[in-house]
């Protein structure tokens, strides 16, 4: 299925900095405009000059870009200032951004040229949701209670769900989504899980807080995705109130996250929140018939497990993990950075 320019090429760029539902949403928008997407990661540097500091440096960006699942190719060091010539070398025929105006450092239209060469696309920017608000809420340490999403409330949700839970081509079913109900998951969304399950009647488990997206938890799903290739991937994401510890993201964006990320075949929102075998138990249970076999990965990925990233200026759409032990955590980082922001 193509978007509105058949055979197209688009580009989309930006800082993808504390990559939010706000990013992939657009990302999403831009996938369903045309065939291939291609997303452009301005560098550490050209961030700083002309709007200040990212949190994150230029591969931990590039890697959320490249597990978005509506991601076909990820291009590091894009010009903060559009360049058409720049996007025309990587084939691309448009480029798309949110509808907010973005500045360069002199106060300059950043797209300036794409618009006078008619080859500017817009599409709805996601409000609610910013870096800086996430930030505030790390800094400021805003209490839960002023952006909590109980399990009963995602459900008014569901629209949006729908859209995040579809396909890399960004139109067709892919990602299932079940809620937790009395009765065990329901299914708010049907996608590949039932396609995949039947092959080998069996499935992987992971449930987790994921509060703030980072490259740790796209590197644990990656590992899973590919020690498991033909087995669906099932992610449990508790609820605000389960969390270990208060979540920077409420349920809703953790589970959007969750939905646009490629390794991922299938969230259950809110589920038992403790990891033991009564849960694998409890789920094969629920998904009696379907499923004989529930299991937690028999791998642990490091908490410090690292990856890198291509950073040559081509075309990029996998990342290799690595096992450096010992970088710091984003949450140290912008406390001991806080005078920056
Ligand atoms: N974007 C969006 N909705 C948001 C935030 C960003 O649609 N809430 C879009 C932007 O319009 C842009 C793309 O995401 O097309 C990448 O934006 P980026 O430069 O990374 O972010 P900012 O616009 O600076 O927003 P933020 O401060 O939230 O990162």
């Amino acid at each position: 299925m193509t978007g509105t320019f058949h055979n197209s090429r688009l580009w989309l760029d930006g800082c993808l900095d504390f990559f939010h539902y706000g990013h992939s949403n657009a990302i999403l928008q831009a996938k369903q405009l045309g065939d291939q997407l291609v997303v452009g990661v301005h560098s550490d540097e050209e961030i700083t000059l002309h709007k200040g500091p990212p949190v994150q440096n230029l591969s931990e960006r590039c890697l959320a870009a490249i597990t978005c699942k509506w991601v076909n190719e990820v291009v590091p060091y894009a010009p903060y200032v559009f360049d058409l010539a720049w996007m025309r070398k990587y084939d691309c025929q448009f480029v798309v951004h949110g509808d907010d105006i973005s500045t360069d450092a002199e106060g300059n239209d950043c797209y300036r040229h794409a618009k006078a060469a008619n080859q500017y696309l817009e599409v709805k920017r996601t409000q609610g949701v910013s870096t800086t608000e996430l930030l505030d809420r790390l800094l400021n340490s805003l209490p839960l209670s002023t952006y909590t999403i109980s399990p009963s409330n995602i459900r008014t949700y569901e629209p949006l769900l729908k859209r995040f839970a579809s396909a890399p081509n960004g139109t067709d079913p892919y990602t299932n989504i079940f809620i937790q109900s009395s009765n065990g998951p329901e299914e708010l969304v049907s996608g590949i899980f039932s396609d995949k399950v039947k092959l080998r009647k069996s499935a992987i488990y992971l449930d987790g807080d994921w509060s703030l997206f980072t490259g740790t938890h796209m590197t644990a799903l990656k590992a899973c995705a590919e020690a498991f290739p033909d087995l669906p991937i099932v992610v449990g994401v508790f609820s605000d109130d389960k969390c270990s510890e208060k979540p920077v993201l409420n349920l809703l964006e953790r589970t959007l996250n969750l939905l646009q990320c490629k390794y991922v075949s299938a969230v259950i929102i809110d589920p038992p929140s403790a990891r033991s075998f009564d849960t694998l138990k409890y789920l094969k249970a629920k998904f009696d018939g379907l499923i004989d076999n529930f299991s937690y990965p028999k791998f642990s990925v490091k908490e410090q497990a690292t990856f890198q990233v291509t950073l040559n200026r081509k075309p990029t759409d996998s990342f290799q993990i690595l096992d450096k032990q010992g970088s710091d955590t984003i949450k140290q980082r912008i406390v001991s950075r806080k005078h920056e922001y």
